[in-house]
């Protein structure tokens, strides 16, 4: 178990303050707490453990049912759905650095996605050492980047962000991973993620739109693509490997078309999307 039981406790306030939580809202602290610390590189192997069964049970306790997880909305200040860039869990939102004029995409890696850039990062670098493609790697390296803006339904958010910049089959497998999350497929090593029973309660079924892409997808020539991006996505991170974009520039320079103008000020349909991740403290 490389979940540091006794400090994810401590981080809540200690004993006392976790046993009067219910599951959901420490199932929200926990994966609060092992971003940070992955983002941290304190636990090399901190976040693989989200995917082996019985570690949520142990580290947070029973599953919520969707029932239970229902009656938490009016208790909290905030949608769950909402981006990372638009929340704080400790209070205050940081100031953010001012982007350049022309931000590409190494710039809002670097100053804006600072919530999901690791897990991506990680993502795309298990990718590439299992020998996938560099289309793959690259949905990899950008499947969850949107969720700075929205969590809701992110994988639709995700490729629409990126469809003007990116090839077809990268939209395609960055849009439909987030559905295939709720589908083991044994033949590539893929079950159903343990997280998952916390996140949407131990009786949840995929909606219909949600089993209808899956169904879509399972019979589609780029099934392949959108399966590895979630065989991928594991929060895993090998000790003593810390990618860095830079390792994906010639990938990134080979199969995104930058803007010239900046992406947020090429006028193209989803510009007000990098413009919103960009300036979020915007009043309107
Ligand atoms: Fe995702
Ligand atoms: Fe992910």
């Amino acid at each position: 178990m490389e979940i540091d039981k006794s400090a994810f406790i401590a981080s809540l306030g200690g004993p006392a303050a976790a046993d009067s939580m219910n599951p959901e809202a420490k199932a929200d602290a926990l994966e609060d707490f092992m971003m940070k610390e992955l983002n941290q590189h304190k636990f090399g192997l901190a976040l693989k453990g989200l995917n082996e069964p019985g570690i949520a049970l142990d580290a947070l306790g029973k599953y919520p049912t969707m029932a239970e997880i229902e009656a938490q909305i009016e208790t909290r200040a905030y949608r769950r759905g909402v981006g990372n860039l638009f929340l704080s869990h400790t209070g205050s939102v940081p100031k953010l650095p001012p982007m350049p004029a022309r931000p590409t995409l190494a710039d809002y890696f670097k100053q804006r996605f600072t919530f999901t850039g690791n897990h991506v990062l990680q993502s795309a670098n298990l990718a590439m050492k299992n020998g996938l493609s560099e289309e793959i790697i690259l949905a990899c390296l950008l499947h969850d980047t949107v969720q700075e803006l929205i969590k809701v339904d992110h994988g639709w958010w995700s490729a629409q962000l990126y469809e003007p910049y990116v090839s077809e089959k990268v939209a395609f497998a960055i849009r439909y991973h987030q559905a295939l999350r709720f589908y083991e497929d044994k033949a590539y090593g893929y079950e159903y993620p343990e997280i998952y029973r916390m996140f949407f309660g131990e009786d949840y079924k995929p909606e219909p739109y949600i089993e209808a892409a899956y169904q879509m997808v399972r019979n589609h020539k780029w099934y392949f693509e959108t399966r590895m991006v979630t065989v991928n996505d594991l929060y895993s991170f090998e000790p003593g490997v810390n990618p860095q974009l830079e390792e994906f520039t010639d990938i990134i320079g080979r199969h995104f078309r930058q803007p010239k103008e900046g992406l947020g000020f090429d006028n193209s349909p989803v510009a007000h999307m990098w413009r919103s991740i960009a300036t979020p403290d915007r009043p309107l």
